[in-house]
């Protein structure tokens, strides 16, 4: 409905919302002939009364004509299409790499080619538009307005597209003359793409919508000719020039208005594109083809909207960002942006200004990201360690995936920050120690936890709440929703204060309630709550709710054609779409006929202003003059069913009904004119009544036009109150997160982990935190491990059998890091961590044949990149490098990356092989121990998987067992076994548990 009522502000006449249809009725007789597709059906409709158009004379254009704009002789050129068409082929004209719907009445449409080509994929019928003789017909397609959403998810989301949204805004007298007597101008008022959305039904509420602008530093006005490309760059230019070379990152969400910028490289890009998921990707059109190519080649890769901008834009200072922030970025803290940082945001914010055609914004201040302050996590661990999805499906948030596993937020804001916690955990000590803080002392207090949960889940998404008054956007809806938000806080803020106060009895002491107390510090209340005040005494829920239902009857009965429509051609989603008292109601009569009801419903109270108390004063003295005349007439004519209404197309009129009092009442005019008569009711007309019903009109004008004032009054407010709400809507989230990890923690008992600055990765008792439950969802219990990697053991060779836990140990010890650094508690009994700077994994085997890449290839290139670039201080872990070449050159390179991890990167690693010689390669590694998993075979030929790693090396693999459960035909297993025990003659032992064939007790160091 949010459509509706917005479309009543720029309607100058009768303000109601009921009276926009009207409006939209009578603007033009062949409004039927804009809508072919909905058939004979709806010419209901179409009928409305001529209109007149009075101008007064000083409104007209007085002296010199101006002079036509240049443009307009261009857009008169071509056959002389109604002015509706030719106002959308301007504005397809203008906006050519849009897709143009323009607003016509209530339906929004496609043009020309726009309406052949888009109109199928949207499942809409194209018809023919007809307009006079001798002008050819023009494709069209078209929908409701109240599908506005659907179809632009299908256009933005699903194809891609950027849309132009051309609405109809009413022509003032002078406008109305220059264009040749048009109600309408229709101009573009935004364009939409994924990137920037703002509040759009189909935007997921628990992701961030971000734009991410890249601006490599130094390549803005690099013009494409090879021979004026920078030294480095130039044909001889080597790959690792490209990656090394800075590049400047900025996105946004305009949907909370969170703004973020980092200094970065080529080569991290990747990784900066995984962990933003940024749903639109902006580059400078001015760039050296080598960097544009490799840029487009990753957003490509990442099945991203790549738009270009032009490069001007990147160099405007970060003091011009000022009209677009909440709060101008502090002048000591502008020095600190890079110059590649300062082109992005310039980028980034003019390209936003631009699709918003003027819609004001209002951003947070940038928040700089610098890599020492977050784990990095690079794109190929996020994606092989299903920390935000799954492989297979790919969904963010997916069943399995580690975000999933872990989630427990109750509010939107709270589900968004945790997936920035999980895909950026922390790498500042005293950060993670804060997180950690407040979820140990949420921990040990469940009915406080349980008192700030019921709160928050009543609470509103805050920060996409006031995002919207920033643009402008709010409504009085949103405003009560503010208003219990709010009231929300408040409540919470003061469960906090009881909480950290001494009073509490039994829990824990002060200290430990130092979390809170920082949290509750932050909350800003005063004017906030001042604000809610405002707001709860100036807006009339109940009077807006019966507003609500009253919009919907009305829409209803002016959408009753296009039901029609889609009872007969439309699918299920589509009625869904409709409001809810077409639904419920079905067709209704048309509105013309429909006669108006005379109770007023005003969204704010009368006390909101002293204007509007005035105002309602007068109206109700016109009320009760009504009512007196109302029982003068009555006793005049001797008909006690009279009435005094308004009707729809009829303007004011005495109404009576019951055959008597019409047969009464049919010679008693009483000078007026007759109006419409049926048997049982007749209506005639009364200057009185006219004369009054006219004031009453202009006063009820009076008071919409004061609501909108206050309504704006109040939107102002918010807007001042826009930093305290935001901050404040921060805090809810991090306390929500808090809650959460403490609630998991509860569940599926985790434990602090103890952070420090060390090299040390020391778990006892380890789970893989989703494999845990997956197994014990099936009846099946996991078996806990101990990792202690860093010191003498920093490198950890691990073997054993297919299936025996290998893969599923390097995860878990590489999730337990994320857990632990995004400040949540971990799967284990004790965990004692280093900080770890970035995690690296090298899992899987997947070729790339679109980026000409085999199976062997992409291994090594993800390789390559640990290879360069862990440090002491990351965790890497590597699963089974170099099978995808022959055995020879696989332990070759596994071989090599053993090595250089263990002499180079000198980081903690977890590397698991089925190439057991290098255990025997490896035996002089100072600081690698070696470990395995074993099968246990039962005398009976029956075996069990010995999940428990023990030092030590395993030297069989039992594939075979592996190939004979997942079904390999019988034959070929014996073919397997024959070969087998052709090239490796010695007998297995029936072993139970421990060493089994081939498998090698002690480290091979040992025998060194
Ligand atoms: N610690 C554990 N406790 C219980 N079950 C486990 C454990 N670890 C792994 N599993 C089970 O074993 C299965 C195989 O584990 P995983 O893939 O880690 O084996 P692997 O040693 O890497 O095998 P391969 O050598 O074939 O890659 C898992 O899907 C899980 O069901
Ligand atoms: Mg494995």
């Amino acid at each position: 409905m949010r459509n509706v009522v917005r479309c009543h502000q720029f309607l100058g006449s009768r303000t109601r919302p009921r009276q926009w249809s009207v409006i939209n009725l009578h603007c033009s007789n062949s409004w039927f002939q804009h809508h072919p597709w909905l058939g004979s059906r709806t010419a209901i409709l179409t009928r409305g009364a001529k209109s007149k158009t009075t101008v007064k004379l000083e409104d007209l254009p007085q002296g010199a004509l101006e002079p036509l704009p240049a443009t307009a002789e261009k857009e008169d050129q071509g056959p002389t299409y109604p002015t509706v068409v030719r106002q959308a082929r301007n504005n397809m004209r203008k906006f050519d790499n849009c897709v143009v719907l323009t607003r016509v009445g209530s339906f929004y449409e496609l043009y020309f080619e726009h309406a052949t080509e888009y109109g199928p994929l949207l499942s809409l019928k194209v018809a023919q538009k007809r307009s006079k003789a001798g002008v050819p017909s023009v494709p069209m397609a078209g929908f409701p307005f109240f599908q506005l959403d659907r179809f632009l998810k299908i256009l933005v989301q699903d194809l891609s597209k950027y849309v132009a949204i051309s609405e109809e805004f009413v022509n003032d007298p002078a406008n109305k003359v220059k264009s040749g007597g048009l109600m309408f101008d229709r101009r573009v008022t935004r364009i939409v793409t994924p990137g920037t959305l703002i509040d759009e039904k189909f935007m997921d509420p628990d992701e961030n919508n971000f734009l991410l602008a890249v601006q490599p530093l130094g390549s803005v006005h690099v013009p494409r000719t090879s021979d004026d490309q920078p030294e480095e760059l130039k044909s001889g230019a080597t790959e690792s020039a490209l990656n090394s070379l800075r590049v400047g990152l900025a996105w946004l969400d305009l949907s909370t208005g969170d703004f973020f910028t980092q200094s970065s490289t080529l080569g991290t890009l990747p990784s900066a594109f995984a962990r933003i998921g940024a749903k639109e990707v902006i580059l400078s059109d001015g760039l050296s083809q080598s960097v544009q190519q490799t840029i487009s080649g990753l957003v490509d890769h990442d099945r991203r909207l790549l738009t270009y901008h032009a490069a001007k834009y990147a160099e405007l200072p970060i003091s011009a960002w000022a009209p677009m922030l909440e709060s101008p970025v502090a002048s000591a803290d502008e020095a600190a942006f890079t110059t590649e940082e300062t082109s992005a945001g310039s980028m980034l914010l003019t390209y936003v200004v631009h699709k918003l055609q003027g819609l004001d914004i209002k951003l947070q201040p940038p928040q700089r990201r610098r890599d020492f302050e977050i784990m990095a996590i690079d794109k190929t661990s996020l994606r092989a360690l299903e920390v935000l999805a799954t492989s297979k499906e790919g969904i963010t948030g997916g069943k399995g995936s580690l975000l999933h596993t872990v989630r427990r937020t109750v509010t939107r804001g709270g589900s968004r920050l945790l997936k920035d916690w999980i895909s950026s955990p922390s790498a500042s000590l005293s950060v993670i120690n804060e997180r950690l803080d407040l979820v140990s002392m949420l921990l040990h207090d469940a009915e406080l936890r349980e008192e700030i949960c019921r709160d928050l889940r009543r609470s509103s998404d805050c920060q996409r709440l006031v995002q919207r008054f920033s643009l402008g956007r709010g409504d009085a809806d949103d405003l009560i929703s503010l208003l219990k938000t709010i009231e929300t806080t408040d409540s919470i803020a003061n469960v906090l204060e009881k909480a950290t106060s001494s009073q509490r009895p039994g829990k824990a002491g002060l200290e430990v309630r130092r979390p809170l107390r920082r949290l509750s510090c932050r909350l800003s209340l005063e004017n906030p709550r001042a604000l809610a005040l405002r707001i709860s005494s100036a807006i009339d829920e109940e009077g807006l709710l019966k507003n609500h239902r009253k919009e919907e009857s009305e829409s209803a009965r002016y959408i009753s054609a296009a039901h029609d429509v889609l009872h007969s051609e439309g699918s299920a989603a589509d009625f869904d779409d409709m409001p809810r008292a077409v639904r419920d109601n079905g067709v209704q009569q048309s509105l013309s006929e429909q006669e108006i009801d005379e109770e007023d419903d005003w969204i704010m109270r009368r006390s909101a202003s002293p204007v509007l108390q005035g105002l309602h004063d007068d109206l109700s003295k016109l009320r009760q003059q009504r009512e007196q005349l109302t029982v003068m007439l009555r006793n005049r004519i001797g008909a006690q069913s009279l009435s005094l209404r308004y009707v729809a197309g009829s303007g004011h009129v005495c109404h009576v009904r019951g055959a008597k009092d019409v047969r009464h009442t049919s010679k008693a005019t009483l000078g007026g004119r007759s109006g419409r008569s049926t048997k049982s009711t007749r209506t005639f007309y009364n200057s009185d009544w006219t004369d009054l019903g006219t004031k009453m009109d202009m006063i009820r004008f009076q008071i919409r036009a004061e609501e909108q004032q206050v309504l704006q009054e109040l939107r102002e407010q918010v807007v001042a109150n826009l930093v305290r709400l935001r901050r404040n809507a921060a805090v809810l989230d991090e306390l929500d997160i808090g809650c959460a990890f403490a609630n998991l923690a509860d569940e599926q008992g985790f434990t602090r982990p103890v952070l420090n600055e060390s090299r040390n990765h020391q778990i006892i008792g380890g789970r893989h935190p989703t494999v845990k439950i997956g197994l014990e969802e099936g009846g099946k219990a996991f078996v806990k491990n101990d990792c202690i990697v860093g010191g003498k053991e920093r490198v950890w060779l691990i073997t054993g059998p297919n299936m025996g836990g290998k893969s599923t140990f390097l995860r878990q010890n590489a999730l337990i890091s994320i857990l632990a650094q995004a400040g949540c508690f971990v799967p284990a009994e004790y965990a004692e961590l280093g900080i770890v700077d970035q995690i690296f994994s090298r899992v899987g085997s997947a070729d790339d044949l679109f980026r000409e890449q085999s199976t062997f290839m992409v291994e090594m290139l993800e390789t390559a990149v640990i290879l360069r670039q862990a440090t002491s201080r990351s965790f890497v872990i590597m699963d089974e490098i170099g099978r995808g070449t022959t055995p020879e050159d696989g332990v070759a390179m596994a071989f090599a990356c053993l090595h250089h991890l263990h002499h180079h990167n000198q980081c903690r690693t977890l590397f698991a092989t089925h190439f057991h010689v290098l255990a025997d390669l490896a035996k002089d590694f100072d600081r690698l121990a070696c470990y395995c998993a074993d099968v246990a075979e039962g005398t009976d030929g029956s075996f069990s998987y010995v999940h428990r790693l023990r030092r030590g090396v395993n030297r069989a693999s039992h594939a075979l067992k592996v190939a004979r459960l997942a079904g390999i035909p019988e034959v070929a297993i014996r073919v397997a076994e024959d070969v087998l025990a052709k090239h490796d003659p010695t007998p297995a032992p029936g072993c139970q548990i421990g060493p089994c064939r081939g498998s090698d007790s002690s480290d091979p160091k040992a025998a060194r």
